[in-house]
């Protein structure tokens, strides 16, 4: 076998079985082969075939996991909420801020109001900061634009930072993300120009994997997302939704009726909402970065998750309202301190889970031949470090599709 690089002297939680309580997939003393930009053997260094290999690089017995998979950020965007978050500390609440014309408005006021190279070059400086901690993909949203031209525009944006290369980007199309203010009381009007003009409009453009909605008080109701959703599977693209994030709308049952990739947040869902996601596959993505800065008190339901074997993806949610953060490890901690999951089942939510939540999971989030050459290599002594400490950044090296995106330590 000829391969272009070779790693041994590694630990590798491949995240086979991983989240089932079978452990990491952890493979002892590993040695992991890559040709171009997909892994070509992986497996004991004892086992090692008969091989040539351009470069081999000892890594001293790092541990060597997926490259992390963020699928649920809202990267793109104008402006900051700081004077939000001091209003909220003074007392009032997300939804209050958002009834008086505040909370994501007043984004999409700042986002249509920036440049397209303003908006390149913020976004640029926060996948900066993610890749630096082991992302190699990840899932940007649109949803501060709000009308034909701002939605194009942010999603151009997220496309031209996956052409940079140095993580993969799968977009989505979350036009219905909130009433812009042009259309207060037409709430159906506006449902109209994303159903009739935006979705084909983005579709047609190339711009969109996926459709997403945030089905709310504050947002849209059940009906309307539905037609969001029948609009984007005419199109041919699959949907995720925004479900139950500060009620139960029955939007994790919603999301499973369409077959959604996934059905995010979902501190509200009921049991039956997490049956149905059961039944169609759809994946729990738990953001708790928003839980925690929104001071919610309602813990998303692991427990019927895990019961109904429902995959749990964990993510960043990264975007100025309700989830100002850059740091994905954070939100493994986060996960385990506020809403009792192992560590084991973080790393899959950052992996393999969250590779299928972005439809990814036959290529990508696991380290198996055959898949994406996208690896983290960590400075740590066992995974479940990955989840314990606060803040830091252990991460030594990133090998995305093949390339090193970056490496700090000596081989
Ligand atoms: O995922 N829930 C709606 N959307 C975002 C918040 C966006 C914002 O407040 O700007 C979320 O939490
Ligand atoms: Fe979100």
């Amino acid at each position: 076998m000829a391969w272009d690089l070779l790693l041994t002297e590694c630990r590798a939680a491949t995240m086979e079985g991983a989240g089932d309580g079978a452990g990491y997939g952890a493979i002892e003393d590993a040695a992991i082969a890559v040709s171009g930009a997909r892994i070509a053997w992986i497996g004991r260094r004892a086992d090692l075939p008969k091989h040539t290999a351009k470069e081999t690089i000892s890594l001293g017995g790092r541990w060597v996991t997926p490259g992390l998979i963020d699928c649920h950020t809202h990267l793109v965007f104008g402006g900051d909420r700081a004077q939000e978050f001091e209003l909220r500390l003074g007392g009032a609440s997300y939804e209050d801020i958002a009834k008086a014309g505040g909370g994501i408005v007043s984004t999409v006021k700042a986002t249509r109001a920036a440049s397209e190279a303003e908006l390149l070059e913020s976004a640029r400086g926060r996948l900066a900061r993610l890749t630096a901690e082991g992302l190699t993909t990840i899932e940007i949203k649109s949803g501060y634009g709000l009308d034909l031209a701002n939605e194009m525009k942010q999603l151009r944006v997220a496309r031209a930072l996956g052409r940079d290369g140095n993580a993969a980007v799968r977009t989505t199309c979350l036009a219905a993300h909130a009433l812009p203010p042009e259309y207060a009381g037409r709430a159906d009007a506006y449902i109209d120009l994303v159903c009739n003009d935006i979705l084909p409009a983005v579709v047609a453009e190339g711009l969109a994997d996926a459709v997403d909605a945030f089905s709310e008080r504050i947002a849209f109701t059940p009906e309307q997302t539905a037609r969001v959703f029948d609009t984007a599977k005419t199109l041919g693209l699959p949907v995720k939704l925004h479900a139950d994030q500060l009620s139960d709308m029955g939007g994790a049952a919603l999301a499973a009726r369409y077959g959604a990739l996934s059905a995010d947040h979902i501190e509200y869902s009921a049991e039956s909402g997490i049956a149905a996601m059961a039944a169609s596959g759809t994946i729990a993505v738990l953001l708790p970065g928003a839980f925690y800065f929104l001071r919610e008190k309602q813990v998303p339901p692991v427990d019927l998750l895990r019961r109904h074997k429902v995959p749990m993806a964990i993510s960043t949610d990264s975007n100025p309202g309700s989830s100002p953060t850059l740091s994905l490890l954070l939100m493994l901690n986060m996960a385990c301190t506020l809403f009792r999951m192992t560590p084991e089942e973080t790393l899959a939510g950052v992996t393999r889970n969250a590779a299928a939540a972005l439809g990814m999971g036959a290529t990508h989030g696991m380290l198996r031949a055959g898949y994406a050459a996208d690896l983290a290599i960590w400075d740590i002594a066992r995974p479940a470090e990955l989840s314990y400490w606060l803040g830091g950044n252990p991460c030594a090296g990133v090998l995305r599709a093949g390339r090193w995106v970056g490496r700090a330590f000596q081989a």
